[in-house]
């Protein structure tokens, strides 16, 4: 009978594949900062006859998505490697980049679309990755995150339709 327990050779972690593991983490972190940095400052700065929708729908992602750094801080950690926590580091390692105007109400959302759709890329290739090497944990939060930004991904099309076809 076949145990279910894997034997010790097939089981041993593949160390290099679990810090290439650790390193997506470190840009899924640093991606995530910036992310959640660019909403609010969309969150604060947003105008448009719909201001009060506008505001709410960045504060409510900048909270979501800052709700998600912790988590992926302490993954890193738990893969024996070092959590980066500095804003050089996090402008070195982000997929994510900053905002230094002050764009229109559209181009917010399409840009924060845009963003969605490159955190969405990420965490669908950890989730290979971590599956991988056996890290359920981690691979079921990839998926979770994947759903976090497919969502707000479906509510930003939506506001940015213009008409039904
Ligand atoms: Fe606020």
């Amino acid at each position: 009978m076949t145990s279910i327990i894997d034997s010790k050779a097939t089981h041993q972690l593949n160390k290099k594949r679990i810090n290439m593991l650790a390193d997506n983490l470190k840009v899924l972190l640093a991606s995530t900062e910036t992310f959640s940095l660019k909403s609010r400052n969309f969150h604060w700065n947003i105008e448009g006859s719909d201001f009060p929708q506008y505001h709410s729908f960045f504060g409510d992602l900048y909270s979501e998505t800052y709700g998600t750094v912790d988590r992926i801080a302490e993954y890193i950690r738990v893969l024996d490697s070092y959590a980066p926590g500095s804003l050089t580091r996090y402008n070195e390692l982000t997929i994510i980049e900053d905002q230094t105007k002050i764009p229109r109400a559209e181009l917010m959302f399409v840009e924060s679309l845009q963003d969605c759709m490159k955190m969405i890329a990420l965490v669908v290739g950890m989730f290979d990755v971590a599956t991988a090497e056996r890290q359920q944990g981690i691979a079921n939060y990839m998926a979770e995150l994947q759903d976090l930004y497919a969502k707000r991904a479906w509510m930003i099309r939506s506001i940015l339709k213009k008409e039904r076809e």
